[in-house]
């Protein structure tokens, strides 16, 4: 029966989806690939940073004498010689232009405040000159004890108010928490820490600054964004945007300490503008310690009411952390703790403490990953308090809509089939719940679980689409690849949107000269791009169809251009789809080249007002959905809750003398809407898993509490693991349809996979032993 009642569709796929392999893997396993410091340019010299070695004080003197005077060396600039920028960004940050993490730009006065902090630029011919250089320029202080960290007896901490991360408020209260809490029949309250992490991509952050003339600058630059880099460059340098050009073409890994834009990228341009010479600044490892941000020290206090049949009737959650001088950064761990679960009383307290370190950057699903750690581990233990399963338990307090944000309906939800798949997978029913009493050999095993989400970040992008009438396509947005396979993925969006073979489709990225497109961060990257690529497409079939219509030897000719439609590159009638014929039949006939299609995708609710405005609404193609409902009421934007869904089931074997643990078994199955490409995705969750281990038993980064110095900041002291460290793991996707988020019904899986890993990790740990762990990372030492 035709009725008009609304029906979300989407589109039919033929190469989305397929495990494809890589089509930039040939370049790199044979070196072709270049990373940003890679580029060769004619007439480069090499600049390297001398930083801080203290990390509160004042510069007295800097002699710069020997250093000089060794040979190559062009030129040494401290904060008595750099240029200054056009703008500083703490002034962009009062003018709102600022997006970057830290507004404190070093090298402008004596002032430190934090331990490498940079406080010279040397430029010499090669790079061997620069850091031989830069190993004699001998700095005095006058040294100040620093603080640091909140836990530090001298720190104050205060009441942001606002944090600094995405627009969650500081303080957040639904319902009447303390009161829900204190009549509760059932208490729980724990505290967590978390140890200070560093994102440590294998690839450096790297610049490459190419001026022409004074005014006209390119810059090869390992960035996950860009746009923002662009943006943040010509907002300091006072030049039109356009006049800046940002290339990265390949990453070797962010995991979000890319993601923001940071002092030595414009250290760098400044000097190589003054030099007068292409300049290239490549941080050593240790300086990433201290350059790019990382994960913030913090402590999270969990209070949970409950009914005694396990109905969760309040949650408080309350953060402490360490941030900057100058910037109220904190990750928001409590909006995964808001959501999760069905609970009508929610309140969330953030406080900081400044303390003499950079501000801190979003890593690998900040927020979510420590804050799924404290919910997801109080809730293992209230399962435990109450003797019901600990899935059971999440299943009793399943949200059927988003209880943080005003009840909405969520665009698509698949937890329930990842818990069910997840447990058969691995074996659930064989857990034993009493703690303590499984052993293989000498060793005590445990099985723990947790529930993992990712919410959608709205976003939007352009694309460029160019059809060639030899049936070959250009598919263009300034988007990223992280090397988690952007380029790949887009490259199959491009196909199935024109139906061609994937071989005949390049798609081109990482240049601020293509269409703009949002960074690779938040997990928004592949939701947005795929969008943009299907907008771009749709422009392209709306000409290709008018001209189709027009065209005596078309099967088309005459229809109506709102009676025709187009599936896999083809375009067809409505009402009898055996007429039609493809877009390059029909392009070809033209007698033209080719033809351009160019359009602006959306990722998120952005895309589901837009698409599903009432049909009185300006639909933007007779494709898109929308109408009247059975009542003959406009339909509007449903306001769908956006989010993907997991479960994560681990195995654990302790060893009870040593107490070092080891992950033996992994079972992780998601809900990610359109899988993209089924062999990145699976290995993007198993990265996702992998990092999640290593922030659960490895990744710590100390600083000195006397110095506020790090003091493993490299590859040797930073643990994470390695192939020996991590099982077999098996990773599966429930097929999940969303026709509200985009184009193609796709979710973003950057992140989704580290969150909630620690908490199965550690309530596998108590399962195994009987010990609860707070502390990440849970290292031997603890365990005893
Ligand atoms: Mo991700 S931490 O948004 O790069």
């Amino acid at each position: 029966m035709e009725t008009n009642f609304f029906e979300p569709t989407l589109p039919p796929t033929n190469v989305v989806g397929k495990p494809m392999d890589r089509v930039d893997g040939r370049a790199k396993v044979m070196g072709t690939a270049r990373y940003s410091a890679e580029y060769p340019v004619n007439g480069l010299v090499h600049g390297v940073l001398k930083t801080s070695d203290i990390a509160k004080g004042k510069i007295t003197s800097i002699d710069t004498t020997a250093a000089a005077k060794e040979p190559g060396v062009i030129s040494i600039f401290t904060y008595q010689n750099i240029p200054k920028p056009a703008k500083v960004p703490s002034a962009l940050k009062e003018e709102k232009k600022w997006q970057a993490a830290q507004s404190y730009l070093p090298m402008q006065d004596a002032e430190i405040h934090y331990a490498g902090e940079p406080v010279a630029v040397v430029v010499a011919d090669t790079l061997e000159r620069a850091t031989q250089a830069a190993a004699l320029i001998k700095v005095s202080y006058q040294v100040e004890k620093p603080i640091d960290s909140y836990q530090d007896p001298k720190a104050d901490l205060f009441d942001p108010q606002k944090i600094q991360n995405g627009k969650t408020d500081g303080r957040k209260v639904r319902g009447n928490p303390e009161q829900a809490y204190a009549s509760a029949p059932v208490k729980h309250e724990a505290t967590y820490v978390h140890a200070i992490n560093h994102h440590n991509p294998m690839e450096p952050a790297a610049t490459t600054a190419v001026w022409e003339g004074s005014d006209r600058l390119t810059v090869y630059e390992s960035t996950q964004n860009i746009t923002m880099s662009q943006g943040s460059l010509a907002n300091l340098l006072g030049i039109p945007r356009d006049q800046v050009r940002v290339v990265t073409h390949h990453l070797g890994g962010g995991f979000g300490c890319k993601g923001s834009f940071w002092p030595h990228t414009i250290l760098t341009v400044l000097a190589a503008r003054a030099v007068n010479r292409p300049l290239r600044l490549v941080l050593t490892r240790p300086q990433m310690y201290t350059s790019v941000g990382h994960r913030e020290d913090q402590e999270q206090t969990l209070k949970i009411g409950a009914t005694q049949e396990g109905k969760l009737l309040s949650l408080i959650h309350e953060k402490k952390s360490t941030t900057s001088p100058w910037d109220n950064y904190a990750e928001s761990n409590s909006k995964v703790v808001n959501m999760l679960y069905a609970c009508p009383n929610f309140s969330a307290r953030y406080e900081l403490a400044r303390a003499n370190v950079m501000t801190a950057v979003w890593m690998r699903a900040p927020g979510e990953a420590p804050g799924s750690f404290a919910l997801e581990s109080s809730m293992d233990d209230l399962a435990h308090q109450l003797n019901i399963d600990p899935l059971q338990f999440r299943l009793l307090n399943y949200a059927d809509k988003d209880y943080s944000d005003k009840g909405k309906p969520w665009s698509s939800k698949s937890l329930k089939e990842c818990y069910t798949r997840g447990a058969e997978l691995f074996g659930w029913n064989k857990r034993n719940s009493k703690p303590g009493q499984t052993r293989r050999g000498n060793k005590l095993v445990g099985m723990g679980m947790a529930t993992a989400t990712y919410p959608v970040h709205s976003a939007q992008g352009t694309a460029r689409v160019r059809l060639f009438a030899d049936g070959h396509a250009v598919v263009q947005s300034g988007a990223t690849d992280l090397g988690t396979g952007t380029w790949t993925v887009m490259t199959q969006v491009g196909a199935d949107a024109l139906g061609l073979p994937p071989e005949k489709v390049r798609f081109e990225l990482g240049d601020t000269r293509l269409p703009t497109a949002p960074g690779s961060g938040g997990s928004q990257a592949a939701g947005t791009v795929s969008s943009s690529i299907m907008a771009a497409a749709e422009d392209l079939w709306k000409k290709v169809i008018d001209m189709a219509v027009g065209d005596k030897k078309s099967p088309l000719y005459k229809a109506k251009p709102t009676d025709v439609k187009v599936e896999l590159g083809r375009m067809f009638l409505k009402k009898n789809p055996k007429k039609g014929e493809t877009l390059v039949a029909a392009l070809s006939r033209s007698g033209m080249t080719d033809m351009e299609g160019m359009a602006m995708g959306k990722y998120g609710a952005g895309y589901e007002e837009k698409h599903f405005a009432g049909a009185g609404g300006a639909a933007a193609s007779p494709e898109e959905p929308g109408g009247k409902n059975e009542k003959g009421e406009e339909e509007k934007p449903s306001g769908h809750s956006m989010h993907s869904f997991g479960a994560h089931f681990c195995e654990v074997e302790v060893d009870p003398d040593l107490g070092t643990i080891r992950v033996t078994r992994w079972v992780g199955v998601h809900g990610v809407g359109q899988v993209l490409n089924l062999k990145t995705a699976t290995s993007q969750l198993y990265g996702g898993a992998i990092f999640g281990i290593g922030s659960a038993l490895m990744e710590e980064t100390f600083r000195d509490p006397n110095y506020a110095r790090y003091t493993n900041h490299n590859l040797a002291e930073y643990h994470i693991p390695v192939n020996a460290d991590i099982p077999d793991m098996q990773i599966e996707f429930v097929p999940e349809k969303d026709p509200y988020i985009n184009a193609l019904g796709v979710k973003g899986i950057g992140e989704i996979g580290i969150v909630g890993v620690a908490a199965a990790v550690a309530n596998a740990v108590y399962n195994a032993t009987g010990k609860r762990m707070r502390s990440l990372p849970i290292t031997p030492d603890k365990m005893l």
